[in-house]
């Protein structure tokens, strides 16, 4: 713990001395929230991220998260110099959405707007028209569905599946999925259901489709936490990565948090309700970030023109 406490401390005097702010994703450690926020960083959802990183006025950016939050930040800052605590912290879908087969795929079908989900790579994202979270999917693609336009979509098929859903566009799916969401379980979860009778249930969207049909509140990271501090229910169960739960107990302590049941348990299944990829991000990490300037994040320029667009076109839209 002393151990723990030097390194905390440290790191606040290096992200002082170096004019250094620190944003970090929910589902990260604990330790690590809390201390974005103590040192005037933040913490949020991968929208909120990617809008404060290039709002923020200091030189470096520190982002606690996986690698396209990182991209992200240096996408819309080139400015700045910006740095992850493990730069192999990736993402399955990133991962299963190869640059190259994305560009055939997206060459077979000239008519339609590639709208692809931040989960994706620099590359990725330098072929999209734009670019979607979680928290403005929904919104973006309805109004392309009312502009008349059919869509290609990339790369969560559980999100896309339910985007098409409810707007009722036409959209072409690429077959991607993350490795955390995709193992959360319906039929388990109606037995939960069926033993906590009065508990909201929140469905984080990269979840199948029988895990989301079963969901009160469908909706990103900070949607789901916002059902919780403003819910009237006082009980909810959480169909997302665990790390969630340290900031929904913190502004919501007098809530029953219940983690929504998952194909395997913590004991066999790694990626069950925690991202192993966000589970890399660590203090040692962050300290090594400001002390030796390791796991900087470089995008070659002109992959950061292109992808700036549709990440631009985004920020537009959700002022
Ligand atoms: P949010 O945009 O909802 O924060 O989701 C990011 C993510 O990686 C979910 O798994
Ligand atoms: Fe990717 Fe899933 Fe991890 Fe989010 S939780 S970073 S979508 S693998």
């Amino acid at each position: 713990a002393t151990e723990k406490a030097a390194i905390v401390s440290r790191i606040k005097q290096l992200l002082k001395e170096k004019d250094a702010a620190l944003v970090a994703h929910y589902y990260v450690d604990g330790d690590i929230q809390d201390l974005a926020l103590e040192t005037g960083g933040y913490v949020a959802d991968s929208l909120e991220m990617a809008r404060f990183g290039k709002n923020h006025s200091a030189k470096n950016l520190i982002v606690a998260g996986v690698r396209f939050m990182g991209e992200t930040a240096k996408i819309l800052s080139p400015e700045k110099r910006v740095f992850m605590p493990d730069l192999d912290a990736t993402c399955s879908l990133d991962l299963g959405c190869d640059a190259k087969d994305f560009a055939k795929f997206r060459a077979l079908h000239p008519d339609r707007v590639v709208v692809v989900y931040a989960n994706t790579s620099a590359a990725v994202k330098a072929q999209a028209d734009w670019m979607v979270t979680s928290s403005c999917a929904l919104a973006i693609v309805h109004q392309l569905k009312l502009d008349g336009k059919k869509i290609l979509w990339a790369p969560d098929r559980h999100l896309g599946r339910y985007i098409q859903e409810q707007t009722g566009a036409d959209m072409l799916l690429w077959n991607g999925a993350c490795i955390v969401h995709d193992e959360f379980r319906a039929v388990e979860l109606e037995l939960l259901k069926a033993s906590h009778p009065h508990a909201m249930v929140l469905v984080h969207p990269e979840s199948p489709q029988a895990v989301v049909d079963l969901a009160d509140v469908v909706g990103s990271t900070s949607a789901m936490i916002k059902a919780v501090v403003d819910g009237t229910a006082t009980e909810y169960i959480v169909a997302t990565d665990k790390g969630i739960l340290h900031r929904m107990r913190q502004l919501a302590p007098n809530k029953k948090l219940i983690e929504a049941p998952t194909a395997g348990n913590s004991a066999t299944c790694k990626s069950c309700a925690h991202c192993p990829w966000m589970a890399m991000n660590g203090l040692q990490g962050i300290l090594n970030c400001l002390e030796t300037s390791s796991g900087e994040i470089f995008v070659a320029e002109p992959i950061r023109l292109k992808a700036l667009t549709c990440i631009e076109r985004m920020l537009d839209f959700t002022k």
